[in-house]
């Protein structure tokens, strides 16, 4: 909450200003922004995506946890770099983040599921905002990552 408070702060100081025909795809400092730009980011944060269902079908609590780490991170990342976003796009993915770390805290896997429905609603709003709808994220429907195991290592078989 601390984080958002300061994404609140600075999100004024922000012009909007578009790059390209897609807007919050400006970076509020260009020296600092993410190589390829936030859509880069957002390819880090789809990978992450992805990897995050598996951990939660495959029950990993540790990768899980270690998932929403990555994705907590990269989400904080676009929105620094990237002041022009609304804040409560963030907040709106920010939110089913903590709700499912607290759902891993309690080992409730339903509730875990509820958060990740959450969070793939709040990357299509985010994505609606942005004019990019086009960009429609569901719930993974096969794992692209044959190279790691996604079961708890303890467990043999992938
Ligand atoms: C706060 C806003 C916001 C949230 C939340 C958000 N996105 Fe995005 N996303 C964007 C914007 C803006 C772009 C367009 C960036 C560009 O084109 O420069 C984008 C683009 C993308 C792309 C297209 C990248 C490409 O090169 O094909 C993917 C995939 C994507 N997002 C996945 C996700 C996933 C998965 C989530 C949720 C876990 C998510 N996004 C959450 C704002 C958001």
């Amino acid at each position: 909450m601390k984080r958002l408070a300061i994404i609140f702060l600075t999100a004024a100081a922000a012009a909007p200003a578009l790059a390209d025909d897609v807007p919050f795809a400006e970076p509020f400092q260009k020296a600092n922004a993410a190589p390829g730009g936030l859509a880069d980011l957002m390819m880090m944060t789809q990978w992450r995506h992805i990897k995050t269902w598996y951990a939660i079908k495959r029950k990993n609590w540790d990768l899980l946890d270690y998932e929403l780490g990555k994705l907590a991170d990269t989400i904080e990342r676009a929105a620094m770099l990237y002041q022009n976003i609304p804040v409560e796009f963030i907040e709106g993915a920010v939110k089913p983040l903590n709700a499912m770390r607290k759902a891993i805290s309690e080992k409730n896997i339903a509730k875990v599921e509820i958060g990740f429905a959450d969070l793939t609603a709040a990357c299509n709003a985010c994505h609606r905002a942005a004019q990019i709808g086009f960009v429609t994220i569901q719930t993974p429907t096969s794992l692209p990552f044959s190279d790691q195991k996604f079961l708890p290592p303890q467990q043999s078989v992938k």
